[in-house]
């Protein structure tokens, strides 16, 4: 038996991973630790999104080969994007890496631990799967509350985005057994969790489709937020090209379904969505806004948005911020672009915007949409939202905080409340972040 350190990085279907990853050991009789100095194995799981976080991985095994000097036995795997972007490669870059696996592989992680430990030698397993969900296996809940948990619904995209890595990385999409989804979320609902966020890269295009039985997303939303009104359901990521009204109606006809819906728009131009193979335009996205607005009026609407594509132009670039002006995201997700290998961006386009004007563009969509949460939360005061509570306020024992529907943080006084439980709460004052209120007496 040896004890397994894991370390997460990039989005939260790796923090999923990692619970499945974690299962998996455990099931070979391995034993989790939150010590890395009593760790035998380290695990990275890492991620490849952008360079910068494949830097900030690189960074981390240069201060781990100091731990490794005093701690002779001690092994780091590298998991994850980056490990299926450069597989073995890996390992001659960083020696003291001794195995690789990539996201569809982690049924084959305890063997490759006996391998490595009892002959030395490294090892990598990077095949990617058509059929692999884990679909049968039970995370193990890391780092959790107890009160909101993550599950895997799909795996894998292959929209084939011009500048994204992960169709590399994550291979085709998979969709997940409903009836296993549905188990999983009632088990956590009867533990006493009160929140499940579905995940997937592209949920909206989930599709099960076997055995005489179709499911579609909004089906499966309809089933898991039937288990219990006392359940919220929240999702991510949606793809603007697959947000059907019916998905919006299923929302509509279920008040425990969040009231928040991350759509990302990546730009305001048509031309740079059409080079970046986003298959939409400006148009398609505002009238899917719209019906957001229709059937949802108090939805909360976030946003993933990059600055500085190929060959975008001053004027171009302004069509964002004009999309950030109409559409008023509550919060946005915003970052320079940075060329990844084998994308199409790095076969056939240019990174042609210099770094200097790449970081102004990002600063002044980060200015506006700090100006325009903040225009949006200053709405919300004299208001009264259901709070789910999550736990201590960062700043004083004595507030606690929790999110409503709309995922806003709220930070209240605690009296006599604990975490986990729905308290009705009237936001009094705001920041861009965060509401203030009171408990409604
Ligand atoms: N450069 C910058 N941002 C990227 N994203 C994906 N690939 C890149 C890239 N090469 C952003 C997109 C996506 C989010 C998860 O990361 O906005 O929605
Ligand atoms: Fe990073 Fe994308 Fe992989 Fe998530 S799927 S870990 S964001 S590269």
């Amino acid at each position: 038996m040896s004890k397994i350190y894991i370390e997460t990085y990039g989005c939260q279907m790796n923090f999923a991973d990692s619970e499945i990853i974690a299962s998996l050991m455990n099931e070979a009789g391995h034993e989790m630790t939150t010590e890395i100095e009593q760790a035998d194995y380290v695990l990275i799981n890492t991620c490849a999104i952008r360079d910068n976080a494949e830097q900030r991985i690189r960074k981390r095994l240069r201060e781990l080969r100091a731990m490794q000097q005093r701690h002779a036995g001690l092994r780091i795997g590298i998991l994850g994007c980056m490990a299926e972007r450069l597989q073995s490669q890996l390992m001659v870059e960083e020696e003291n890496v001794s195995f690789v696996v990539g996201p569809d592989a982690y049924r084959r992680l305890p063997a490759m631990l006996e391998q490595v430990r009892q002959q030395g030698v490294k090892a990598a397993e990077t095949e990617l799967s058509t059929t692999e969900t884990y679909d049968d296996i039970e995370p193990v809940r890391l780092n959790s509350n107890g009160i909101s948990a993550y599950i895997s619904i799909m795996r894998g995209c292959q929209n084939y985005c011009a500048y994204c890595v992960v169709p590399y990385t994550r291979g085709r999409e998979r969709s997940r057994n409903p009836h296993t989804i549905v188990t999983e979320a009632q088990h956590l609902f009867e533990m006493g969790y009160k929140e499940v966020t579905l995940l997937g890269q592209n949920v909206n295009s989930y599709c099960w489709a076997q055995d005489d039985e179709n499911v579609d997303f909004p089906e499966l939303m309809r089933w898991v937020a039937e288990i219990s009104p006392l359940l919220r359901v929240r999702f991510a990521t949606s793809h603007p090209k697959d947000l059907s009204d019916k998905l919006l109606e299923v929302m509509a006809a279920h008040s425990n379904i969040c009231r928040c819906i991350h759509l990302p728009v990546q730009s305001g131009s048509d031309r740079m969505l059409k080079l970046m193979n986003r298959h939409y335009d400006s148009a398609w996205y505002l009238d899917r806004i719209a019906a957001i607005r229709r059937y949802l009026p108090d939805c909360s609407i976030t946003t993933d948005v990059i600055a500085g594509f190929c060959s975008e132009t001053e004027e171009e670039h302004q069509m964002t911020l004009d999309m950030f002006r109409k559409v008023r995201y509550d919060y946005a997700y915003m970052f320079k672009f940075s060329l990844r290998p084998n994308t199409y961006a790095e076969k056939h386009l240019q990174d042609d915007i210099p770094e200097a004007e790449k970081t102004r563009r990002l600063e002044e969509i980060i200015a506006l949409q700090g100006q325009i949460a903040l225009e949006n939360n200053k709405k919300e005061v004299g208001k009264t939202f259901e709070v789910l509570v999550e736990g201590e306020s960062h700043r004083s024992k004595k507030q606690l905080f929790g999110r409503n529907s709309q995922n806003k943080v709220i930070v209240f006084d605690r009296e006599d409340v604990q975490p986990g439980q729905y308290v009705q709460v009237t936001v009094t004052d705001c920041t861009a972040a965060t509401l203030i209120g009171r408990l409604k007496q």
